[in-house]
């Protein structure tokens, strides 16, 4: 698939921007903190419904702008879809496809499906486990939108347990005998119920996705760094032991998971009541990354840590591609970043792929073998706050 258009107003420091863009290689080149990135974020908000570097969209509207808007359109074997995305200050944001309004912005998932590579995917490796779950979950709301109800869903059920948690605790502790204690603890069990039924599938939704990325995380780290030791991934929960290796047939099977988690929600309950937070579930699991038999968090180098991330995206981005069509591929200033190995590697998924947006700082040389792929070139300008654009063709 590729973006044939996208539209913003007020949105980042582009009061207006229309540009046209064709399958192949674009582009934007420009000085440091004039605009490129907040290109690329647009697209990236389309198809994630988030942004890649701040996690709430006030910083994505335009200083002292009310809206900012984003309109794309997507073309995916010939079809055409436009999508438009008005993010308010105050209030819901609102989403339409082509002329008809949806009752959520979520309605938009799936129609863009991308994958970036940017400097902040660092923190995929180094960072906490909340970084690495955003990683899964984004991936598996992206192949299955149902699954992003269930996440939804399941955050709202542990907000209102943990709500519960806090603010009944002096009840919660008195037990069954007392009446408001045994009131508090009945609501409870209402909630252990709701937070086991969907995290049992989200936890489900994990694992099928870990199984299918482990052995191309595995294969993509060995091509981006061969002298390193194996890379190998998996998923480690807090509901007691289900099986979640992927090399063994463990059951994928949600009613198992629901039964695990309700036995560990029950085994936790008093140091639950005593922390006053819900210390169990899929909010608190990790995606485990390897290296050798030590975790990279800790012990990979820079340059380890670099190919790991890496290695997570390329490995998205073969899962995407196996499965239809090609996701939009977005490099946000990384080839700087990387030594000739990586560079090559990169290149050659660049080239194969249908649609890539690159960003890169003025004085940062693209790969020359990279050359024939592009089809645009833009110069990206800001001044007094306010960023431009120019083709910028040879
Ligand atoms: N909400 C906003 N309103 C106005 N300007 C903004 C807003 N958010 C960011 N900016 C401006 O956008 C610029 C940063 O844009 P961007 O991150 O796209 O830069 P870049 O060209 O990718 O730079 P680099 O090469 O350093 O990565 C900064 O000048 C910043 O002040
Ligand atoms: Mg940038």
């Amino acid at each position: 698939m590729y973006v044939s258009e996208l539209d913003l107003r007020d949105f980042r420091s582009w009061p207006e921007l229309r540009l046209e863009l064709a399958p192949g290689a674009t582009v934007f080149a420009g000085r440091n903190g004039h605009g490129k990135t907040n290109i690329v974020e647009a697209v990236y908000y389309t198809a994630h419904l988030r942004s890649h570097r701040v996690s709430s969209d006030g910083p994505l509207i335009l200083s002292g702008a009310d809206n900012a808007r984003v309109s794309a359109t997507t073309v995916n074997e010939g079809r055409a879809l436009t999508t438009h995305l008005l993010l308010k200050a105050s209030g819901a944001n609102q989403a339409q496809i082509n002329r008809t309004r949806l009752k959520s912005p979520r309605e938009l998932l799936g129609v863009l499906r991308c994958v970036m590579f940017s400097p902040e995917d660092l923190r995929l490796v180094v960072g906490e486990p909340a970084e690495r779950r955003r990683f899964l979950d984004d991936l598996m709301s992206l192949r299955t939108p149902r699954l992003n109800g269930v996440r939804m869903d399941y955050e709202r059920v542990l907000r209102q347990r943990n709500a519960l948690l806090r603010s009944s605790n002096m009840a919660l502790r008195r037990g069954y005998q007392d009446e408001s204690g045994a009131a508090a603890l009945a609501t409870l069990d209402v909630w252990d119920a709701q937070l086991a039924a969907h995290g049992a599938q989200l936890i489900a939704g994990r694992l099928q996705l870990v199984d299918a990325l482990a052995p191309l995380i595995t294969s993509a780290y060995a091509s981006v760094a061969p002298e390193s030791r194996p890379a190998s991934v998996h998923y480690k929960t807090t509901i007691g032991d289900i099986g979640t290796d992927s090399t063994t047939d463990a059951p994928r099977d949600s009613a198992l998971f629901e039964a695990a988690m309700l036995a560990e929600l029950g085994r936790r309950r008093r140091e639950e009541i005593d922390r006053g937070t819900t210390v169990t579930g899929p909010h608190r699991d990790d995606l485990v990354l390897m290296l050798g038999d030590n975790p990279a968090k800790g012990y990979a180098s820079h340059g380890e840590t670099w190919s790991y991330a890496l290695a997570l995206h390329l490995a998205e981005y073969q899962l995407l591609a196996s499965e239809g069509t090609d996701p939009v591929l977005i490099l946000d200033d990384v080839f700087a970043e990387l030594d000739a190995k990586r560079r090559e590697r990169l290149v050659a998924v660049a080239e194969s792929a249908e649609q890539v947006l690159i960003t890169a700082a003025v004085g940062d040389d693209l790969p020359s073998n990279l050359d024939d792929a592009v089809t645009a070139r833009y110069a990206v300008t800001m001044e007094e706050g306010v960023s431009t654009i120019e083709r910028s063709d040879p």
